[in-house]
């Protein structure tokens, strides 16, 4: 199996993301799940992870990473993802703890005592992805690949041009594009059209306990998405896991891409050169659509392998 490290800040997405790559052993081993500041402050997001895994019965390492971005203040997703940052559910306390070491101290040691090159899926805001690559340059070649939830080439939903992950903290985001590791992203241009329905959330609810649960997560979830005046949820940090389990599923168009860090009305924008306006050559693999059918039922498979066990 591929060895991996989701990065995230559950997040109604982020936990349904977590769920995809537990329910999938053959093809990828969570090593580690590291907490960033992001949907909501640390401790909260922290500790939705911990539940999360308490209840699904799975103890994987989990260390508390960055409270906010490498500049200013954190700005949360409170609106979309509640005061808990995964709103919706009446999960149990959890029975795991984070481990005693910084998130960067524990994807440090899990990169250099991997014998395979580890793959990184980030699913909040970069800054732990930043703080590792600066500190602990010599990880990079130890690092197969990152597959991140972020950004977007047509539009953003914090401001017209930067997407959440992205507005949350730029200048690590910059860090992460510029650093000359394979990115895969899976921005809004795809995450918009992996989008689930309320039949669909209705049918979760009818199934096991696991399946159950996450429709309760959905039905909080789509609040936000009505309010916003679409008709489907988008689940943004599933393509991230979803597109190393079943790359098929999945266009994609290749660019180089940059982060605006400065901009009046830009700040945080995924800049991709699609004109070829510059020398630079491509660094990240934009995802452009997907099979949504088949991506709801990859979730549903796996959703549904959780409720056997
Ligand atoms: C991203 O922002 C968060 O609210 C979600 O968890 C996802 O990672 C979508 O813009
Ligand atoms: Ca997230």
């Amino acid at each position: 199996a591929r060895p991996i490290i989701i990065d995230c800040d559950p997040g109604h997405d982020d936990a349904i993301a977590i769920l995809l790559a537990l329910a999938n052993p053959q093809q990828l081993e969570v090593k580690a799940i590291t907490t960033v500041g992001g949907n909501q402050v640390l401790e909260k997001i922290t500790n939705n992870a911990l539940k999360l895994l308490s209840f699904v019965d799975k103890d994987i390492p989990v260390a508390k990473g960055a409270p906010g971005p490498l500049l200013g203040k954190l700005v949360t997703g409170e609106e979309a993802h509640g005061d808990s940052g995964m709103d919706g559910p009446d999960l149990p306390a959890s029975r795991f703890k984070p481990v005693d070491k910084h998130a960067i101290e524990l994807m440090v040691e899990v990169i250099r005592s991997s014998e395979q090159k580890v793959t990184l899926v980030p699913i909040g805001p970069l800054t732990n992805i930043a703080l590792l690559l600066k500190g602990f340059p010599d990880v990079k070649e130890k690092i197969e690949q990152i597959s991140l939830m972020g950004g977007g080439i047509s539009y953003g939903n914090v401001t017209s041009t930067a997407e959440f992950n992205i507005y949350v903290d730029p200048e690590a985001a910059r860090i992460v594009f510029e650093s000359g590791i394979p990115i895969t992203m899976s921005g809004l241009d795809v995450t918009d059209k992996a989008a689930i329905y309320q039949e669909d959330i209705e049918a979760l609810k009818q199934r096991g306990e696991v399946s159950h649960m996450v429709g309760e997560l959905l039905d909080f979830y789509s609040i936000y998405s009505r309010k916003l005046g679409f008709e489907g949820s988008s689940l943004h940090d599933p393509c991230a896991i979803a597109w190393l389990l079943a790359p098929e599923l999945f266009q994609s168009e290749s660019y180089y891409v940059t982060i605006e860090t400065d901009g009046r009305v830009t700040r945080g924008m995924t800049v991709a050169d699609r004109r070829k306006k510059t020398d630079e050559t491509a660094n990240v693999q934009v995802l452009m659509d997907v099979d949504r059918e088949a991506f709801i039922k990859l979730i549903f498979d796996a959703l549904a392998v959780h409720d056997e066990n």
